[in-house]
């Protein structure tokens, strides 16, 4: 893959039109401190080789591109896919910094490394419909508290509750198990209590994904001591792998192998969860 110094007319032609992405990086003049990101550019350049086009253009003879973006002085890498900008740098970034920035960022956007959607919407809204109407009739002479966990389980608890046509109350638990990485931790930390009074009802735990079950396992204890008369546990998502706390989804949306996945509530570091469906990353 060729590095392609631009100016600022060819910009249309070469980034807006490329039909890979296009990595510009943008630089203030030529200085000593923009010279260090040519060895990075070449890396980046042969790694992903075919996937990626990587253009330089001097902000100094591309004033309004670079007022744009905000481009003081230091080089600011900038993703382009379909003409579009998809992702910045900021600041000053190590090259490992750049290298981790590139590959979250084109592991979503590049060409070849299409998601895999799991499932669309279609099937996601028959689904929890389907679940809707199952826990209406198991639960039709209870007093009903849906306890959602932050925040995975947001969009589902919405399209649930939607679907289930009785009184019914809901409230959130945060907790985090899971702190950007893609396997838990091991510890549950509480972060915000619920609020319900849950004494004597029939608590329905929803959350997004039941994986090492640890999370939901730590919430099920945690949300006896409120005395509830049961505490029930309902998933959009179960992975079929071996648990490392033993719970007991009652009720399921889908099964899915032991694959990453993100969308519909469910993050990819922290962004993501707006996809009206859900997608799968490579195995992990
Ligand atoms: P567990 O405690 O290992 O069962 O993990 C449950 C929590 O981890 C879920 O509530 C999710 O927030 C998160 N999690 C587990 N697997 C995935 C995944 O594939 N994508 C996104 N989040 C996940
Ligand atoms: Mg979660």
């Amino acid at each position: 893959m060729v590095l392609n110094q631009i100016t600022e007319s060819e910009f249309g032609e070469k980034v807006l039109k490329s039909p890979l992405p296009v990595l510009v990086d943008f630089r203030a003049g030529w200085s000593a401190s923009c010279r260090q990101f040519d060895p990075l550019l070449d890396e980046i350049a042969r790694d992903y080789s075919g996937r990626l086009a990587v253009a330089v253009i001097n902000v100094d003879e591309a004033a309004d591109l670079a007022r744009g973006l905000g481009v003081i002085n230091l080089p600011t890498l900038v993703l382009y896919r379909a003409g579009r900008p998809v992702a910045q740098t900021s600041g000053a970034l190590s090259k490992k910094e750049v290298i981790n920035w590139l590959s979250e960022n084109l592991e979503i956007s590049s060409g070849r490394e299409q998601p895999r959607i799991l499932f669309n919407s279609d099937r996601i809204n028959e689904r929890v419909k389907a679940m809707a109407r199952q826990i209406e009739d198991d639960f039709r002479d209870q007093e009903l508290v849906l306890i959602a966990v932050l925040k995975g389980s947001v969009l589902f608890l919405a399209d649930l509750v939607r679907w289930i046509s009785r009184p019914l109350a809901f409230d959130f638990i945060g907790v985090s198990s899971y702190e950007h990485s893609r396997t838990s931790l091991g510890v549950v930390t509480l972060d915000k209590e619920i609020k319900a009074d849950v004494r004597g009802k029939s608590v329905l735990i929803v959350d997004d994904i039941l994986d090492s079950g640890r999370t939901l396992g730590w919430i099920k204890e945690h949300l006896k001591k409120f005395g509830p008369r049961e505490v029930k546990v309902c998933v959009l998502l179960e992975k079929e792998v071996p648990r490392i706390i033993e719970v007991k989804a009652d009720y399921v949306g889908f099964k899915i192998p032991n694959v990453f996945v993100y969308g519909y509530g469910l993050d990819l570091r922290d962004r993501h969860r707006n996809l009206p469906h859900i997608a799968a990353l490579e195995e992990t």
